[in-house]
């Protein structure tokens, strides 16, 4: 049987995670988090093939349309979900595993200090599959976030988080484990 696209698998990931998401059509005409998932593949497509302008202008082009911002340069997984998706920074070396829900005001981003030493090739944070990041958390730094975490809204993580723990407040602290939902 043919794997279904990538638009498909974001659609039907935003149906599936989205309560008031009503039908697939809906989803394909009107949520930012699959439309900048979608420009996001072009972009990605021409970074990879270090047509970095063009990649940039892209990703620029999509966030005046979505605000959400995705470097062109970061990796992101399968079924992702961005919901809301209204000021979302995702940097140049981020990873999003696959299943990863987003909320609007999510930030991936560079610690200063890490990025001026650029102390190594990774100044983002890797989210491992499954996770999810609530409205407003900020993420800062080349951080591990474990398969199956949270990060409560509006916490802000400074240090690596472990698979399936619930990492709250700022800066954040792991508070036991995240409820499997
Ligand atoms: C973290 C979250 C996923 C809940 O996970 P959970 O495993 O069900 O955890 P609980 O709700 O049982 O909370 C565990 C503890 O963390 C605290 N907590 C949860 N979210 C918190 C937050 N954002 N800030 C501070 N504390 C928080 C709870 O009060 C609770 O504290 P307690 O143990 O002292 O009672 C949820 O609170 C959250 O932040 N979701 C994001 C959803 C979102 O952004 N929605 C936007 C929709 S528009």
């Amino acid at each position: 049987m043919d794997s279904p696209s990538p638009l498909r698998e974001n659609i039907d990931a935003a149906l599936q995670r989205d309560p008031a998401a009503r039908t697939r059509l809906e989803v394909f005409l009107t949520s930012p988090g699959v439309h900048a998932l979608a420009w996001h593949r072009v972009a990605h497509w021409l970074w990879r093939w270090e047509w970095l302008l063009l990649a940039r202008i892209v990703s620029s082009l999509a966030r005046f349309i979505t605000g959400i911002e995705i470097h062109p340069g970061a990796v992101i997984g399968s079924r992702v979900v961005i919901d809301h998706g209204m000021g979302v920074v995702i940097g140049e070396t981020a990873v999003v595993g696959d299943d990863c829900l987003i909320y609007h005001g999510v930030t991936l981003g560079g610690n200063e200090q890490v990025s001026r030493e650029k102390v190594s090739g990774r100044r983002h944070p890797v989210l491992g599959k499954g996770v999810l990041v609530g409205a407003g958390a900020t993420i800062l730094g080349p951080v591990t976030i474990g398969d199956g975490a949270k990060v409560a809204a509006m916490s802000v993580v400074l240090t690596d988080v472990p698979a399936g723990a619930l990492a709250v407040g700022i800066p954040a602290k792991v508070k036991g484990s995240a409820k499997a939902k």
